[in-house]
């Protein structure tokens, strides 16, 4: 037995030594760690458990049957997360450059299946030249798989995709159908046809990191949810995510231990609105005076900055919050904003975290290139996310609430559970100065002052609408409250909303507008 289980050390030593010596040293000279270091950073000390460890590929062509690693490019397992499970894989890249065979596809999917199993969030650590060359259709196969599982374990398990190196071709598609990206900046880059590829065909210059860079990602495309200025940082902040989240969707998110009476007025929210409604202001202020510890992790940073959407928790509950940002064009609504918001909104509702719209939003952005790129279908993913959302939502109008987008961030109407509106708040079919010139244009055109007639009805439109009382008289908002007294009222509000129960329809799925 004692030599027995020599050889066994001696073989998983071997197999933690993937491609060799040189091969982890050529990784590290390029500012990366190894799948393993990865792994380590990531979890609980200790806590890592591996399977797969002996597995090698199939392949015979080209002289891979005398190229044999343990392991075959990917470290597969379970961990923990703050002592909560997690399962794992991370690609190697100093085995064939982390590329997929059959059999490394084999151990993605071993894991996805038991994590959905098994209820728990699946973290993919992606590092890898994409399809093996050498196995042709095969490794396409293995891919596919893998897209099939990724599509079914979603909304059952968080799962959470971090690039650290090369993802490339249709390889990409496996992060994109997961819920959340994290790429490290210089180091990592996803496209489907490379620099090359790209010369050949439209002839344009592209460095990778321009064509697929964790920045271009990050606020060109919105693939890349979070972005870090490094590897551990990046790790770190996978970690940071994970206690936001609830194991499945049938689990709770984790809650810290809270006390209700340390919630005070918070005066200096009474100070954030500006006397003039055209003048911008910080959503994110607002948001860092109403959340526990002013702690919030930010969703899509550097991505249609004019919503604001992210995690955060009131009264010790995990929240995700859905921002307009007054201080990004006048926080208008537009086709990444609402795609954004709305992707965002059902990754809540699928895991059963409770929704905090904060709304200011003079309506949906004008022009040929808003209507040509479909806004239309675009902005109805915003209202379809929200109205089919059965999760506790709650809606505090801050400043305009203005056209469709009063109706589609989160109204009453679409079962918004609590809406409130601070005094501030303007709530109109559009703002003053578009109204005034359609309703009394006769009147202004006939005026022997038109300039002063103008002002005259804006007054009086003003006087009408810049309001929260004509919409509290209709029960449309429950109440008008002090923004000094706002947080004490969300927490009692998700409180009371812990019980609820809300569905739709029975269906096979709904037909969200794509
Ligand atoms: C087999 C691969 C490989 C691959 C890299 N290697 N990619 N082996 N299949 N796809 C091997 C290399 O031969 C090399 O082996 C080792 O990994 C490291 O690669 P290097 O080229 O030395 O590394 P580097 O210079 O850092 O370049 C990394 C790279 C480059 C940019 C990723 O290797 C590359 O362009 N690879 C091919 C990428 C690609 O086109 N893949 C197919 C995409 S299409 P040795 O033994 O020399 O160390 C695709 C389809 C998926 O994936 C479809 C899903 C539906």
């Amino acid at each position: 037995m004692k030599e027995k289980i020599k050889q066994l050390e001696k073989l998983r030593e071997q197999a933690r030594l993937g491609g060799g010596e040189d091969k982890i040293k050529a990784q590290h000279d390029k500012g990366k760690l190894t799948a393993r270091e990865r792994i380590e950073l990531l979890v609980d000390e200790g806590s890592f458990e591996e399977l797969d460890m002996f597995v090698k590929h199939r392949a015979k062509d080209f002289g891979m049957d005398k190229k044999q690693i343990l392991g075959d490019g990917v470290v597969t397992g379970f961990a923990k997360i703050d002592g909560r499970p997690v399962a794992l894989f991370s690609q190697d890249f100093t085995v064939f450059g982390g590329s997929l065979s059959e059999t490394h596809a084999e151990k993605i999917v071993k894991i996805l299946k038991m994590a959905m199993k098994t209820g728990i969030p699946v973290i993919g650590l992606n590092d890898s030249g994409g399809a093996r060359i050498q196995e042709g259709v095969v490794s396409l196969g293995g891919y596919a798989d893998i897209f099939l599982l990724n599509t079914l374990a979603s909304g059952v398990i968080p799962q959470i995709s971090v690039v650290l190196g090369p993802c490339a071709g249709g390889a990409v598609y496996s992060p994109a159908i997961t819920d959340f990206v994290f790429m490290a900046k210089n180091t990592s880059y996803m496209f489907v046809t490379g620099p090359n590829v790209v010369k050949t065909v439209t002839h344009e210059d592209v460095s990778f990191e321009d064509l697929g860079g964790a920045e271009t990602h990050a606020s060109k495309s919105g693939v890349a949810h979070f972005i870090y200025e490094n590897e551990v940082e990046t790790l770190v902040n996978v970690r940071k995510l994970m206690s936001y989240l609830p194991l499945n969707y049938r689990d709770k998110a984790p809650e810290k231990e809270f006390d209700l009476s340390s919630v005070k007025p918070e005066p200096k929210l009474d100070e954030i609105i500006p006397d003039n409604p055209n003048k911008p202001y910080d959503m994110k202020d607002v948001i860092q005076l109403l959340v526990d510890d002013g702690e919030f992790m930010e969703v899509h940073e550097h991505y249609a900055e004019n919503i604001i959407v992210g995690f955060a928790r009131m009264g010790g509950m995990s929240i995700g919050i859905i921002a307009n940002q007054p201080a990004v064009l006048a926080g208008v609504l537009d086709i990444n904003s609402s795609v954004k918001a709305a992707r965002f909104v059902r990754f809540c509702d699928a895991f059963g975290i409770p929704l905090l719209v904060l709304e200011d939003v003079p309506g949906f952005l004008p022009g040929t290139d808003q209507e040509w790129n479909g806004i239309i279908r675009h902005g109805a993913k915003l209202l379809f996310a929200f109205s089919e959302a059965t999760v506790p939502k709650v809606t505090v109008i801050t400043r305009k609430a203005y056209g469709g987008a009063y109706d589609v961030m989160n109204s009453k109407h679409i079962r918004g559970d609590f809406n409130y509106a601070w005094p501030s708040a303007e709530i109109a079919v559009m703002g003053p100065k578009g109204a005034v010139e359609i309703i009394f244009k006769k009147e202004i055109s006939k005026a022997k002052d038109p300039e002063k007639e103008v002002e005259k009805k804006l007054a009086e439109y003003r006087d009408k609408f810049a309001n929260p009382y004509i919409t509290a008289e209709r029960g449309f908002i429950d109440d008008v409250i002090a923004p000094r007294n706002t947080r004490l009222k969300l927490i009692n509000a998700f409180n009371l909303l812990r019980t609820k129960v809300d569905t739709n329809p029975k269906k096979k799925h709904g037909n969200i507008p794509l």
